[in-house]
């Protein structure tokens, strides 16, 4: 586990467990259905636009958007380098009547994976905040581009979300005052807002987030420490390994202009 950076005060009474632990409860996800309808028309229109898509999830996780996509019948392989979570991701397949095939590869290393094919996938997703954010170390996060790029078809789309790491440094000191209050979450995107779970960094430097996750109704807590991914540093990222390869387009909690606060920031990158 990531050491904690002195967070134990917001957690007085609660106990400790890995974050996948947390992610893998289902009241962590919410309604699913909500959720994609939530995407404001913007996945449906990417789905569209293929015959029969070839589709992975990146971050399969615990398998919940995977299995929502295979049950209205497409055709989706999973990736996940957590070994745990790949096992909740199967058997929720399994129980459903489904077989889901998850790949155990790190992203950085799918560039040379023989577990994927150049230009085998019409459709690349990761949600839940988790690329770039989990990648400290800038070549990291460019050679994982580049695979991503790789596997994915021509007109392809590779689409994946971050928190709004800018209001995270650009509010520092108001959200670290009391962050359990402070952080603004209006949780009204993909990620539903819950009684059961509140979200809040308890420490907020330039190259890394202290981010951690309580779920009051078991009184369990988790957290881990992430590269805060802005909108510039993104967009950095991708024009120095992508550019010329691909076209990007942003969203702000799935709408074309930028509001004033958002939760989340997603990237539509497009394969030319
Ligand atoms: C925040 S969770 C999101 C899971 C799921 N997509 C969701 O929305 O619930 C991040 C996921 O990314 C996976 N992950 C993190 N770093 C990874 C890496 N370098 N390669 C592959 N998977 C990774 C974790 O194991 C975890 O399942």
């Amino acid at each position: 586990m990531t050491e904690c950076n002195n967070c134990s005060k917001y957690f007085k009474g609660f106990k400790r467990v890995d974050i996948n632990e947390l992610l893998s409860n289902s009241s962590y996800n919410g309604d699913i259905g909500l959720r994609w309808k939530r995407t404001k028309g913007v996945m449906d229109d990417i789905l569209s636009r293929y015959k029969d898509p070839k589709i992975v999830d990146l971050a399969v996780g615990g398998g919940e958007d995977a299995m929502f996509l295979i049950k209205k019948g497409y055709d989706v392989v999973g990736n996940d380098k957590d070994d745990y979570l790949s096992s909740v991701a199967r058997e929720k397949a399994r129980k459903n009547g489904y077989s889901l095939r998850i790949n155990n590869e790190d992203w950085v290393n799918i560039l040379d994976s023989e577990n994927y094919d150049d230009n085998e996938f019409d459709f690349a997703y990761i949600l839940g905040n988790s690329f770039p954010n989990y990648l400290f170390d800038k070549e990291d996060r460019e050679k994982a581009l580049k695979g991503f790029l790789r596997i994915l078809k021509p007109k392809g789309v590779l689409f994946f979300d971050t928190r709004n790491f800018d209001y995270m440094l650009d509010n520092k000191e108001f959200i670290l005052e009391d962050p359990e209050n402070n952080f603004r979450y209006d949780g009204t995107c993909t990620y539903l807002k819950s009684e059961d779970y509140r979200c809040f960094p308890t420490a907020i430097e330039d190259q890394s987030i202290h981010w951690c996750s309580k779920n009051y109704s078991t009184s369990r807590y988790g957290c881990l420490d992430l590269w805060p991914a802005t909108e510039g540093r993104v967009r950095d990222d991708i024009e120095t390994v992508l550019g010329g390869k691909v076209y990007v387009e942003t969203f702000y909690d799935y709408g074309k202009e930028r509001p004033d606060h958002y939760d989340f920031i997603q990237y539509k990158i497009t394969k030319v």
